[in-house]
Formats: C-alpha cells, structure tokens, sequence
C-alpha cells in the first residue's frame, strides 16, 4: 500500500511543492491524500488542485475554540486515512488532543537549527543573536512547541550581510530538499517514532538529527 500523507498548510506552500514534485520525480514514494488549510485563500492550495489532489478548508474563525477547530480537522483527515500527518507552514498551535491522536505519525517543519530559537520569527532572531549558521530542523511533534525529537536538519551559512529576507530565502531552499528526503524514509517504513524514541531502521536518531550534507548511505 502506498503511504499516505495528509499535508497541512496555512500559506505559500512551497514545501507542498517541492513534495508533489519530489512524488512526480519518483524519488518519494508516497501519495498526497488530502491538502488542509486553515486560510481560504492559502496559495500553496493551487499546488494541490494543479496537482488534483483533494483540499480541505477550514477557517478556524468559524469554531468556538481551538478544540473544536482541532476536532473539525481530525475528523477530515481521518476521511483520508493518512499514515503520516505533514506539518508544512500551517500557523496554528495544535492542542495535546490532537498531538495525541496523531502522536508518533505527526512531523514538522521548523525555520531553525532546533533546540535554537523555537516560535516565530525566526531568521531575524538568528540574525540578532549573531548566530554563524542557521537552518531549518524536520522534527516530530509533540505537546511542546517545536520541541519533539528532531530527525533532520539543514544549515546554512549566515552572511555579514544578510537580511531576514535574504537568509529566509536561503533556508527555504534547504527546506525544499530536506523535508522530501525525510519523508521519504517515512513512506519506506525506515523512520519511526514509540517510547523508545525516534528511530532510523531501529537505530536510535542522534540528538540534533541527520545533517543534510552528511546523510547516512542508502
Ligand atoms: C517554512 O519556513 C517552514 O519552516 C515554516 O513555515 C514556512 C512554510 O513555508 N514552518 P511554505 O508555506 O512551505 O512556503
């Protein structure tokens, strides 16, 4: 059976794109089953109907709360059966039911060489911190903001004249490639998370992941 992901975003989308186009490649070998955006007008929704994958909207304005929006959004992916639920630029906080319900089978994408600068606003915090280097992390998720176990990371060299932009530009690059190559140890059944941590065919993950220039051989 093919794996199955259900890819959730709230923006741009382009790390949505660069997954179809890692699936069209064939270098990843899974099927998008649905797109969620909590934002109507989300562009990376264009990538999923171009791509004639199904999409889901949910404004979250329209619920009571931050559980029933939660609720709302499991009882649609769940239509579609996902094996891995794909956090890639959707803005909102999860609650710990919904972390629970996909727990061991949710991952994300975070702007930062992780445990450094959790939260928002990323690049700039790099940048007045007067961090070298800085990257992005695929991690997964769990009750604490962007602080589940990290599988993989990315760097980037941070130059003396950078801005937000230039470097955010940079570090989505790497995302493009990083978030594919992940998944695709996910979809072959190589990368697993239970109580005895993140694993790669049964070995226990380093701390700060796999860098993506030093990847472990086939
Ligand atoms: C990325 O920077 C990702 O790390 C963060 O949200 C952004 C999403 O970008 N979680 P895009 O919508 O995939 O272009």
């Amino acid at each position: 059976m093919t794996h199955r992901l259900a890819i959730l975003i709230s923006g741009k989308g382009s790390n949505l794109q660069a997954i179809i186009a890692a699936i069209s490649a064939g270098t990843l070998p899974a099927e998008i089953a649905v797109v969620l955006s909590n934002q109507t007008n989300a562009g990376g929704l264009n990538y999923a109907v171009q791509a004639g994958i199904p999409t889901v909207t949910l404004d979250h304005r329209n619920y009571a709360s931050r559980d029933h929006f939660d609720q709302a959004v499991i009882a649609e992916l769940d239509r579609f059966q996902p094996d891995t639920v794909v956090l890639a630029g959707f803005m909102r906080i999860l609650t710990p039911a919904f972390v629970h319900h996909y727990r061991n089978r949710l991952l994300n994408i975070h702007p930062s060489l992780l445990p450094l600068h959790r939260g928002l606003h990323t690049h700039q915090r790099a940048l007045d911190a007067g961090d070298s280097e800085h990257g992005c992390s695929v991690h997964f998720v769990n009750d604490e903001l962007d602080g589940g176990p990290v599988i993989a990371q990315a760097r980037v060299a941070v130059h003396a004249n950078d801005s937000e932009e230039t470097l955010s530009n940079r570090v989505h690059l790497r995302e493009h490639e990083l978030y594919p190559r992940v998944l695709q140890w996910r979809a072959t059944g190589r990368l697993t998370l239970d109580s005895q941590g993140a694993q790669l065919d049964g070995q226990p993950i380093p701390a700060n992941g796999f860098d993506l220039d030093k990847w472990p051989a086939e």
